[in-house]
């Protein structure tokens, strides 16, 4: 089954083809990350107004390169709806939230259009659940289940407990700055730059994470509920301090760098060990932009004794490949005119 997958949550505008969940056939991506760099932060406005120049040509090129045309040149004259790369196409499924409401728009709007003149079926989909279903992709085995997955993204923090397709159960999730906001706010007062977990992540290796001894927000709760604004306000007083004894040097910042992604990391690994033991469950999976991080992978890995799943960087962070793995193995399609951008969404 071959499904197009259509994802505009944010500042990405991406569409991909996957074959039964798995298989990538084609992936195109476009972002307007550039233009919010300088913000340090999404300004949704102008992430809406990227998505609509992008939404049609991205399409289109994810359908083009569909046709598995590796001439540049043809590739060019594919360009356009390609009737046959359509006929293809079992069904479409689109991200309706959580997200941006004008960015989720484009996407939804885009997908019903589509749905309604090609007369395909088309499948609404969770942005979170997308995130969970990353690891399915470019994979012969699948993930077993059960299995506790956290999704840890720019938005959410979440701990779920998923016991076989469609079932899924909320264990925790933050009570307030999800764990990649909390990277990208610290990245922008260390002057490190946006998208701040890759800049953290960079800095940190350079860096020492014992070198500063940072809260561990929650680490011991019985709840599987997550805080990171505690830290990030204590990594907020430190650099202030830092920086007024004229201490904020290059050094420093790598060190402080390593030591609030320990933190985070610390606390995201000792959460999910814990969930998983508690639950009796073997199999932990990753998805989420945060999941893209090496050291959260790393420690993840060396401290479960079980399995542990994640997708290569790339398909962790935001794409529409995962979007069409999650479709094809949550089948649910429904009625075009059902089909609705919902901003505040729960999984
Ligand atoms: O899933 P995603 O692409 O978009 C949302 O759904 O939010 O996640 C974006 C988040 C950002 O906060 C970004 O800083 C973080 O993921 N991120 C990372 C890494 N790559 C992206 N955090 C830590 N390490 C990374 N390598
Ligand atoms: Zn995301």
């Amino acid at each position: 089954m071959k499904i197009l997958g259509i994802e505009t949550s944010c500042d990405e505008t991406a569409a991909a083809v996957v074959e039964d969940g798995a298989k990538i056939l084609s992936s195109s991506i476009a972002s307007s990350l550039p233009l919010h760099a300088k913000a340090g932060g999404i300004i949704p406005e102008i992430a809406a107004r990227e998505q609509v120049k992008a939404i049609i040509p991205i399409i289109d090129l994810t359908l083009a390169n569909n046709l598995q045309t590796t001439d540049y040149r043809q590739k060019k004259k594919a360009v356009g709806w390609h009737l046959s790369a359509i006929d293809q196409l079992d069904a479409i499924a689109v991200t309706v939230g959580p997200g941006l409401i004008g960015s989720l728009l484009v996407g939804v709007e885009a997908a019903k259009t589509l749905a309604y003149v090609w007369k395909t079926p088309i499948v609404p989909v969770n942005h979170l659940i997308a995130h969970l279903y990353s690891p399915w992709l470019e994979r012969s085995r699948p993930p077993d289940f059960p299995l506790v997955a956290l999704i840890v993204s720019g938005g959410h923090t979440e701990l779920v407990l998923v016991t076989g397709h469609g079932g899924w159960q909320p264990l925790g999730g933050t009570r307030d700055d999800a764990a990649g906001e909390a990277l990208d706010k610290i990245a922008r007062l260390l002057g490190l730059g946006y998208p701040g977990g890759p800049a953290i992540e960079k800095a940190a290796s350079l860096g020492d994470k014992t070198r500063f001894q940072l809260p561990r927000p929650l680490i011991n709760s019985p709840t599987f509920d997550f805080s990171f604004s505690g830290l990030k306000t204590a990594v907020v007083n430190l650099a202030n301090l830092l920086d007024r004894k004229s201490q904020l040097t290059e050094g420093i910042v790598a060190d402080l760098s390593a030591s609030f992604q320990e933190s985070i990391i610390d606390v995201l690994v000792t959460k999910t060990i814990k969930a998983a033991k508690k639950i009796k469950v073997g199999s932990i999976v990753l998805g989420g932009g945060v999941a893209a991080n090496k050291r959260l992978r790393e420690e993840m890995v060396a401290r479960f004794t079980g399995k542990v799943y994640f997708s290569s960087p790339k398909l962790a962070v935001d794409n529409a490949a995962m979007v069409a793995a999650a479709a094809f193995f949550n089948y649910q399609p429904v009625a075009w005119d059902k089909v609705n951008a919902q901003a505040a969404i729960l999984l």
